[in-house]
């Protein structure tokens, strides 16, 4: 599958209010700054579709894109942002469960990880989460540009090691560059089928 068109549609404060036409959704989150929106850009081949910033914190709404009139794609507020106080960082907690629990036409959410960085339990605890919600998910390793062969292996295989810790068998995983390109034909093909199946 190629992007030929990617529409914003809306951004959302919590669930009830997202569209319903009933489309495919795929969902993207992950700790904020971990290169969301950069990725959702690279995926759609568009330079600035979603506000990429090196200021955390940017995404704070549930954001709709449409893609080849077809399925929608959803950038979803980054978890655990520090600066946020307790009752903020709750509200979000809130909105992106309820996402989560609540749109039965989220075909599949990708979880990213930063593959730069040691595991980090706030990442481990979502991915638990969902996997004891029964929500399908993949995992999406993000800006592995900035790292070299070795360095990227040892990386990820600390994050596999930690979540071997909690499950039997590890997700299906992609390895991604929103600066290069890697891993954009997986993932949609990924979406292509699993839209299908
Ligand atoms: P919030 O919406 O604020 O939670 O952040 P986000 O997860 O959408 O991250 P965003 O795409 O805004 O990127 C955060 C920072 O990481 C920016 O400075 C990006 O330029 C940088 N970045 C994102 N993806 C990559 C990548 O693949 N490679 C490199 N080298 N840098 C990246
Ligand atoms: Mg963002």
């Amino acid at each position: 599958m190629d992007i030929h068109q990617a529409d914003f549609v809306g951004s959302y404060p919590k669930p009830g209010l997202c569209p319903t036409d009933r489309r495919a959704e795929f969902a993207f989150i992950g700790r904020s700054n971990v290169g969301k929106s950069s990725l959702i850009n690279m995926l759609c081949g568009r330079k600035s579709l979603a506000h990429v910033s090196n200021k955390p914190g940017k995404t704070q709404l549930l954001n709709y894109y449409l893609i080849n009139e077809e399925w929608y794609l959803v950038d979803l507020p980054g978890y655990g942002y520090a600066k946020r106080s307790k009752k903020e960082r709750r509200g979000f907690g809130k909105m992106i469960n309820g996402y989560f629990l609540e749109r039965s036409e989220m075909y599949c959410a990708f979880v990213l990880v930063d593959s730069n960085i040691p595991p980090q339990d706030i990442d481990v605890e979502f991915i638990n989460w969902l996997g004891e919600h029964g929500i399908p998910f993949v995992l999406v390793y993000t800006k592995t540009d900035r790292l070299n062969q070795r360095t990227l292996d040892e990386n990820l295989d600390k994050i596999r090691n930690k979540l071997l810790e909690y499950w039997t068998h590890l997700p299906q995983e992609f390895i991604t560059s929103s600066r290069t390109g890697e891993g954009r034909d997986e993932v949609l093909t990924f979406i292509e089928n699993t839209k299908q199946a």
